[in-house]
């Protein structure tokens, strides 16, 4: 029912420097798959395939990835490395994939607005792809939250406890529970200092998204650091309306960092042998 999802993949990856200079930051791997594969698997898994990008300039070799490489290909097929390509392959052949550009640096807000023409007028996914999440349990993180989408028809937001001191990283939530892990958002504050911040629950790179969020988007004017902030949109449509909170099942690695990015790649090889 949910079929597609969105992938906001037009930040410089600053931290990652110099190796972001010439490469997405969305295809620096994770062992052998770059982070947007994990997110797209994701994705995936939980019923959507039909894959939006919103990319930038310096972003071509996303598109390349998600596309066949005839002459490498042609190169390896019928030799032993075949196999490496298989994974990537089968994806190719389940998805369909289409970007667009976001062409200033205006804020996640801004870049959820340049998906709208991928969308069109129904719920759809966003994945953050620095945000890896696994689930050793069973359903991966958007798949527990397509479940509650399905019976509660609003925006779905991921959220886990952070330390205190984080806070000033994340758009931050409070509310009251409905369910357990399910909180009804009644606040939320991008970014907040330790004092205005409303509770330790932050919000992770996963959202399920109800189409008025464009109209919203359209109106809503920059925030936290000059940027149209998804989190306030966010709250203008709790406010009006229903956003839940999900505290998810499973584990993420913050792929945005470099603590977060080694562990993942430990946690990740530790796995593999
Ligand atoms: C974005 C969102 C923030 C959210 C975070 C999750 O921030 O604006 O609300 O908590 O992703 O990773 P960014 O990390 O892009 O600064």
């Amino acid at each position: 029912m949910l079929k597609t999802c969105i992938f906001p993949a037009a930040g410089y990856g600053t931290r990652f420097l110099p190796a972001t200079k010439a490469l997405p930051k969305e295809m620096l791997p994770i062992l052998t798959k770059p982070l947007i594969h994990y997110g797209v698997d994701e994705a995936l898994e939980a019923g959507m395939d039909n894959m939006g990008f919103i990319t930038g300039r310096g972003k071509r070799a996303l598109e390349d990835y998600f596309d066949i490489s005839y002459e490498l290909e042609h190169q390896i097929s019928g030799t032993k490395k075949e196999y490496l390509l298989s994974e990537i392959r089968t994806l190719i052949n389940r998805c369909s994939f289409t970007f667009t550009r976001q062409n200033e640096m205006k804020g996640l807000g801004d870049a959820i607005l340049k998906g709208k023409i991928l969308v069109g007028d129904e719920a759809f996914g966003v994945v953050l792809a620095d945000d890896l999440c696994i689930n050793e349990e069973g359903v991966g993180v958007m798949g527990q939250m397509v479940k509650i989408f399905e019976k509660y028809r609003c925006t779905i937001v991921a959220v886990m406890e952070i330390e205190k001191d984080q806070v000033g990283n994340y758009g931050i939530i409070s509310g009251n529970e409905v369910e357990e892990n399910l909180i009804m958002v009644n606040s939320m504050i991008e970014k907040p200092s330790i004092e205005e911040a409303p509770s330790n629950l932050a919000i992770i790179g996963r959202y399920i998204l109800t189409p008025d969020i464009f109209g919203i988007l359209e109106n809503t004017k920059a925030g936290k650091g000059g940027e149209i902030q998804l989190t306030d949109a966010l709250l203008a449509q709790a406010t009006n309306g229903m956003v839940l909170a999900y505290k998810f099942q499973g584990k993420r690695f913050d792929c945005g960092s470099l603590d977060g990015f080694v562990e993942a790649t430990n946690y990740f090889y530790k796995k593999n042998v």
